[in-house]
């Protein structure tokens, strides 16, 4: 089976507080874009579970663990196979990344999503996708959210999914440009400094204001409704990123905004064409690249 494992962006990433497990509880609008790492997955008899990474071209691939148990995509696989209870399932996972790692773009934890769903249909689990997403929340917060293959809204840890604004098919598509800075943003570094900012979050106004923007389907309404709690304490951490937004507000994007916790910035264009012409003005220190909503059928796994 070939797949592709998309990148996601965060329209919105709410910091609502430190837990007792060190986690912290989140309020997100996770998005998934058409920037995709393929992924090829033979199943095996045997038990074995195998995985090989090599880059497409544009990624650089030195900050990847080659240990089996740090990549996302084999502990994935491993949960699930736990879940079913089948020790001889195995399988052969091939991943061209097109994602760049340590980029806020939830690369790994697309790959591990895209796996969950290949791999239910390949070993007849079928399993429903909230099952999938309680498995992937074993693998890493981002996990849940992406098994979903839809905009969705996130929540506590990672662990709380659910499909938004509603379970409607004809969703508005978005599109943004992303400028990467060619750094490697700490995920646990980022949220630490976080701890040190005095932040302002809501008590639901800015998930309110998304909703509207994409019921209106209007980029306007979609960049004003943009915001990141993470992007005050990552922009400290690495200064690079806040360079990437002005390059972003400078070529034309609408608003620029971090994903996750970074270093990725992505910007608000209204089509194609603009998101092609705001590209070619963005410095040659950053990698550019446009993309749009990218959406599986409502949910189901028919896209593969
Ligand atoms: O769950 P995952 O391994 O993806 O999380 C990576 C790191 O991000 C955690 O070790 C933690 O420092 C931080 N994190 C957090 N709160 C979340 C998700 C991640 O503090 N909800």
């Amino acid at each position: 089976m070939k797949t592709r494992a998309f990148a996601k962006i965060n329209l919105t990433l709410e910091v609502l507080g430190i837990r007792p497990d060190g986690y912290h509880d989140l309020r997100s609008v996770v998005e998934p874009v058409s920037l995709a790492d393929v992924i090829e997955i033979e199943p095996r008899r045997d038990g074995r579970i195998t995985v090989e990474t090599v880059s497409g071209g544009a990624v650089a691939l030195d900050a990847l663990d080659a240990r089996p148990e740090k990549n996302l995509a084999w502990r994935a696989a491993d949960s699930l196979r736990r879940h079913a209870g089948k020790p001889d399932a195995g399988a052969d996972i091939f991943i061209t990344k097109n994602i760049p790692l340590g980029g806020g773009l939830g690369g790994g934890s697309a790959d591990a999503a895209a796996v969950l769903n290949a791999l239910s249909v390949l070993w007849g689990l079928d399993l429903p996708v909230q099952t999938l997403a309680e498995i992937g929340a074993e693998t890493g917060s981002d996990v849940p959210s992406l098994v979903f293959g839809r905009t969705v809204l996130m929540e506590g840890r990672g662990e709380r999914v659910s499909s938004w604004p509603a379970e409607t098919p004809d969703l508005p598509v978005w599109h943004f440009v992303l400028a990467n800075p060619g750094i490697h943003s700490s995920t646990p570094a980022v949220f630490k400094e976080a701890d040190c900012t005095s932040r302002l979050t809501s008590a639901g106004e800015i998930t309110d204001n998304m909703r509207l923007a994409f019921s209106s389907g209007d980029p306007r309404l979609l960049a004003a409704a943009m915001q990141n709690d993470l992007t005050v304490p990552a922009q400290r951490l690495y200064p690079r990123i806040a360079e990437a937004a002005t390059a972003l507000l400078e070529a034309g994007a609408m608003n620029a905004v971090l994903t996750g916790s970074g270093s990725t910035v992505a910007g608000v264009v209204r089509d194609a064409a603009e998101g092609e012409a705001v590209c070619r003005k963005i410095p040659g220190g950053f990698r550019a690249v446009c993309v749009s909503s990218a959406r599986w059928c409502n949910g189901q796994h028919s896209g593969f």
